[in-house]
């Protein structure tokens, strides 16, 4: 059995089909899900995923696009939601995106601090979104120094790998794991501590080989699991048991 870390059910590329998926989730082997928000209303969809379905956990926050959003009034939803939700098990997914750079640069760090101030008033775990942003990512998360959680679609060096999971982070890896040229992403798999690494399809996006480019689902995050056994040189029972362990130990599930 899998744990979704990280799929963004509330997407609307599951409209047609979305009941159907969330409730095929035991059968196809995957015993726990993450839905993060990226906007205020992907985070109150989460929520009532989550009250809908036990083996569904949810995450609220703004995404660097949305950032513009974040006011007190948001922080302040954010905060009922979690309070009033036990299922709701972290800040995110929240960060820094200078890919895209939809919202200007010094305008996605004030949302970041301001979500990563939530979290620590609440003592909940943060999921970073961090693209092409490492340096600030890392400057601002040294202004809360008792913040930990997941970097997830992890797009750093090992190097950066080893450095975050030693001081306590988790590192998410999605179907970019199984891409002909994923090089980067394997040499961070291959050496972070295996107690550290957690798997994610990030669906309906980054749908791994052989369904690169297709809309991706929860079904798929086998493939990521099968990659990661053959770099480990564990077998895949292995790493569905640990992954499975990681995520409930990064979300503090029971
Ligand atoms: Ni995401």
């Amino acid at each position: 059995m899998l744990f979704d870390t990280h799929a963004h059910m509330d997407d609307h590329a599951f409209d047609e089909d979305r009941q159907a998926l969330l409730e095929s989730f035991p059968s196809q082997g995957i015993a726990l899900l993450m839905n993060p928000g990226c906007s205020l209303e992907t985070s109150r969809h989460a929520v009532e995923e989550a009250r809908q379905y036990d083996y569904i956990y949810a995450a609220v926050g703004s995404h660097p696009d949305a950032a513009l959003e974040v006011d007190d009034q948001v922080l302040e939803t954010y905060r009922q939601l979690c309070r009033e939700n036990p299922k709701v098990r972290a800040i995110g997914e929240i960060g820094l995106d200078y890919h895209y750079e939809d919202v200007p640069r010094a305008l996605q760090q004030k949302a970041f601090r301001a979500q990563l101030a939530l979290a620590q008033e609440l003592d909940l775990p943060v999921i970073i979104h961090d693209r092409e942003a490492h340096e600030d990512c890392l400057r601002i998360l040294e202004d809360f120094p008792q913040v930990r959680g997941v970097f997830h679609c992890y797009s750093g060096s090992a190097e950066m790998a080893r450095q975050l999971t030693a001081k306590g982070w988790y590192v998410g890896f999605t179907g970019v794991l199984t891409f002909k040229n994923a090089r980067k992403a394997l040499e961070a798999a291959a050496v972070v501590p295996i107690d550290r690494i957690v798997l994610e399809t990030d669906c309906p996006y980054m749908s791994p080989e052989p369904f690169r480019g297709k809309r991706n689902d929860p079904g798929r995050i086998y493939r990521m699991a099968e990659t990661l056994a053959q770099v480990r040189g564990l077998s895949v029972e292995e790493i569905e048991k640990i992954t499975l362990e990681n995520g409930k130990r990064l979300y503090r599930i029971p």
